[in-house]
């Protein structure tokens, strides 16, 4: 299966803003994708939906939400009911990291991190996953992170939520064998978005050297997603790091986690 087998399908982009999410759509789009983008940025919407339009002649649907609001999910999905769309690809993208000592991070900013990158994620995939099995076709694309690995000191929380993304798609993928719709998880490391601007890290020199490319990863993932794996961890470096996190004992991994992630 390649990308171009999703030409005419309608994929559900989640942080389209930037980043990771902006290059799902690009790849998505010039595949013949017609997309529904979200985030909250609606001036970077419009401009994707302005790109994306005159390049691939595709539909684009715009519903700026804030995704950490309760009711957030329940309103995109009414909305992409209300224009007569279904979706047949769930991106799960949005998300952010929050990084320091965790007695430092302000609860607010914890709080709002944790609804989207969990509470959020879960409560899409349970919304667009069932009318994927009624019809008996879809796919779901997670993004997890490296950091789900190994516990990341200075990213104690995101780390953890990181895991549960892991842990939660590749258990709900198993739950959906035999249904036609697949569910991937992607754990990329550090790549080139505005990631590391939004925690509040300077990159480390571990983080420079790692640092892979936004359309590079993204690509990764959708062929992933397409051939229907149960997840992918973009380069080999990163595969090494996520291999020996798992293998490593708990004290080492951390030990080493936290070498890697502390601004000199
Ligand atoms: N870059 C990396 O090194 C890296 C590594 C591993 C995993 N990841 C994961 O990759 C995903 C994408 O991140 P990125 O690297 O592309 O970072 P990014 O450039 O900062 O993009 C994050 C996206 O999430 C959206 N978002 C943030 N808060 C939101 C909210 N409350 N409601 C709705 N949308 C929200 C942002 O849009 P608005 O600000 O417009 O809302 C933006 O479109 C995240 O899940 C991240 O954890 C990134």
């Amino acid at each position: 299966m390649t990308l171009a087998s999703l030409k005419g399908k309608t994929a559900l982009v989640t942080g389209a803003s930037s980043g990771l999410g902006a290059d799902f759509a690009r790849h998505l789009a010039a595949a013949g994708c017609h997309l529904v983008l979200t985030a909250r940025r609606e001036a970077q919407l419009q401009a994707m939906k302005d790109e994306l339009t005159a390049a691939h002649g595709v539909e684009v649907l715009l519903v700026p939400q804030d995704l950490s609001a309760p009711d957030a999910p329940e309103k995109l999905l009414a909305a992409i009911t209300a224009a007569g769309k279904q979706v047949d690809v769930l991106i799960n993208n949005a998300g952010y990291g929050a990084y320091g000592q965790f007695l430092e991070i302000p609860w607010e900013k914890e709080h709002q991190m944790l609804e989207l990158d969990i509470v959020a994620l879960v409560h899409l995939t349970k919304l667009f996953a069932a009318p994927m099995v009624a019809r008996g076709q879809g796919y779901i694309l997670q993004v997890a992170s490296i950091g789900a690995f190994q516990p990341s000191p200075l990213y104690a929380s995101y780390s953890a939520a990181k895991a549960f993304v892991l842990s939660y798609g590749n258990a709900i993928n198993y739950e959906l064998r035999g249904t036609g719709v697949s569910c991937t998880v992607l754990s990329p490391g550090v790549t080139a978005t505005e990631f590391l601007q939004v925690s509040g890290q300077k990159p480390t020199t571990y983080q420079r050297l790692m640092m892979m490319t936004s359309p590079e990863v993204t690509r990764a993932g959708l062929e992933a997603m397409v051939r229907r794996r149960m997840g992918i961890v973009p380069g080999f470096l990163n595969r090494l790091m996520a291999v020996s996190g798992k293998a490593s004992p708990a004290w080492l991994a951390t030990m080493l986690a936290y070498r890697v992630m502390k601004q000199p």
